[in-house]
């Protein structure tokens, strides 16, 4: 018995990696929490598919060599670097036939889903695997830290296996199922006993997801209010039932913000860095952001920003009844996304009915994202779920004030304003009392009305500003259940 082991080795896995693949927040996470378990003194390898163009941002690279055994394609191998924009360590896995394709990670040009996907992210798992057993590079991880459907088969394998490291899996977003048709269950050849409904079967199909439920040693998400609701039918997805059988395994996490690419005063995508104190520079953001996204220039009317995938998630189809009902009010909005092809159209025919004061920019714009944060005076959020969410805490940091709705890490990190938090200087945002639009148009209403009040402005943006959502105390809680599944595994 050995009761405390401490963690050194971390393999951790996922299909995004900021700024080498980015779909959305899992990109961010997956760049900014290694490095700070990193910086707490813990050897994190992150691992990730060789995704067109994400060599090239390496710097210090050196061939680990290929990958071969039984159920892995041939001409796989690794590639060690370093992340030369964030000093991130990283391990890319080489099969161009699989990842050096266009597109997004998971779709073609068109947005659908690459066909293979079970397979670009079985062999994913099956050489993370391999690592974990310690055959590449004289390296074995204490726990592989696995996130999201596309590394659910992870846990699932090292269990098959005798002697391999412990796993914790990360729910970003329990929408995401990784559904196959049964027949792919086959072919990956895995013991028969796991095609049921208490292994990997949903329904009929095979879930990657439910395998990392069902079998990695510890599950986080990333937020304690979506701990909680995943576990209810409502927001379960159908695997709530899972989910609360596995409830002592469960612990909810909320990501945290890397400053380093997220803070105002050193951000060098935006026009005109500032800090709590030069809010005029503020100011000058949004009148370049104007004319930068063809609005009328002018200075004194709420500009409200959006940055999203166009998904139902995200409660789209509220933000365009929104904007309808103020189309003929003095409201300026610039709405960055891409996504759903019906919320495209239909944001791009308001944009064109009324060009000096809604925006749209369709597609990915990192730049732009950044000086929506830094222009914009509200940010609008209004998701029907929501497991983190990262633009509401980048929001406040630049003073740009959220509007959001009760739900998962919405929930956990604005605080709504009332004479009573605006007093104290707590308050930080707007939270609606529903996904709905009453309640979205009602609270709407409100925050232009503070807007009005201008000491009231400036202090609900200045106590936003303060906040601080740095990962330093996620890092710490990840390393603690890091050590606590080791050792119930060890002991
Ligand atoms: P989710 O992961 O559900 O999309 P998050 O709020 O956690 O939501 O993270 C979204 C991330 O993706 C943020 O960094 C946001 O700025 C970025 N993002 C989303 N859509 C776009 C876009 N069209 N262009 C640039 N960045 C985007
Ligand atoms: C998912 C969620 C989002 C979260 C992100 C990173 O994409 O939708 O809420 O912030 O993952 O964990």
């Amino acid at each position: 018995m050995n009761p405390n082991r401490s963690i050194r080795n971390i393999l951790f896995v996922t299909s995004e990696c900021y700024p080498l693949a980015k779909v959305g927040g899992l990109a961010d996470v997956s760049s900014s929490l290694p490095r700070a378990l990193a910086a707490k003194g813990l050897n994190v390898i992150t691992l990730l598919p060789a995704y067109p163009g994400a060599q090239a941002q390496l710097e210090n690279t050196r061939t680990l060599g290929s990958i071969d055994g039984p159920l892995l394609e041939p001409g796989l191998s690794l590639i060690e670097g370093t992340v030369k924009q964030t000093g991130q360590r990283v391990w890319l896995l080489q099969a161009p036939e699989l990842y050096d394709r266009d597109g997004t990670p998971y779709a073609d040009a068109h947005g659908h889903d690459w066909p293979d996907n079970w397979q670009r992210y079985a062999q994913l798992c099956r050489v993370a695997c391999k690592i974990a057993s310690g055959h590449v590079a004289d390296w074995q991880p204490d726990l592989v830290h696995c996130n999201d459907w596309q590394t659910g088969l992870i846990p699932v394998l090292l269990k098959q296996a005798s002697s391999a490291p412990p796993t914790l899996f990360t729910i970003h977003n329990l929408a995401y199922l990784g559904l196959f048709d049964g027949d792919i269950f086959g072919q990956l050849q895995l013991p028969a006993s796991l095609w049921s409904f208490d292994a990997l079967e949903f329904y009929g199909q095979f879930s990657y997801l439910k395998g990392g439920l069902g079998f990695a040693d510890a599950l986080t998400t990333v937020s304690p209010t979506y701990a909680k609701e995943i576990q209810t039918e409502a927001y379960g997805c159908g695997l709530d039932g899972l989910l609360r059988y596995r409830k002592k395994a469960l612990t909810g996490i909320l990501n945290g913000v890397d400053y380093e690419t997220w803070s105002p005063e050193t951000d060098s995508a935006i026009a005109f860095p500032y800090t709590s104190q030069s809010l005029t520079e503020k100011t000058k953001n949004k009148q370049y952001l104007q004319k930068q996204t063809g609005l009328a220039s002018n200075p004194s009317e709420p500009l409200i920003g959006l940055i999203s995938r166009l998904v139902e998630q995200k409660g789209i189809d509220l933000v365009i009844e929104l904007i309808k009902a103020y189309a003929d009010e003095p409201v300026q909005w610039t709405i960055l996304g891409n996504g759903n092809a019906d919320y495209e159209r239909e944001l791009k025919a308001l944009a064109d009915a009324h060009p000096s004061t809604i925006s749209f920019t369709p597609g990915y714009d990192e730049q732009l994202a950044h000086q929506i944060e830094a222009g914009a005076d509200f940010f609008l959020m209004p998701s029907r779920y929501e497991p983190c969410g990262l633009n509401q805490m980048y929001s406040l940091r630049y003073g740009t004030v959220p509007i959001v709705t009760p739900t998962g890490g919405l929930a956990d990190t604005i605080v709504h304003t009332t004479p009573g938090t605006l007093d104290k200087k707590q308050a930080t945002g707007f939270v609606t009392k529903g996904a709905d639009l009453p309640s979205l148009k009602q609270t709407f209403k409100q925050a232009l009305n503070i807007y009005k009040d201008k000491p009231a402005w400036l202090k609900l943006r200045r106590t936003g500003m303060q906040q601080d959502f740095s990962w330093e105390k996620s890092a710490a809680a990840y390393l603690q259940l890091y050590e606590k599944t080791l050792n119930a595994m060890t002991t």
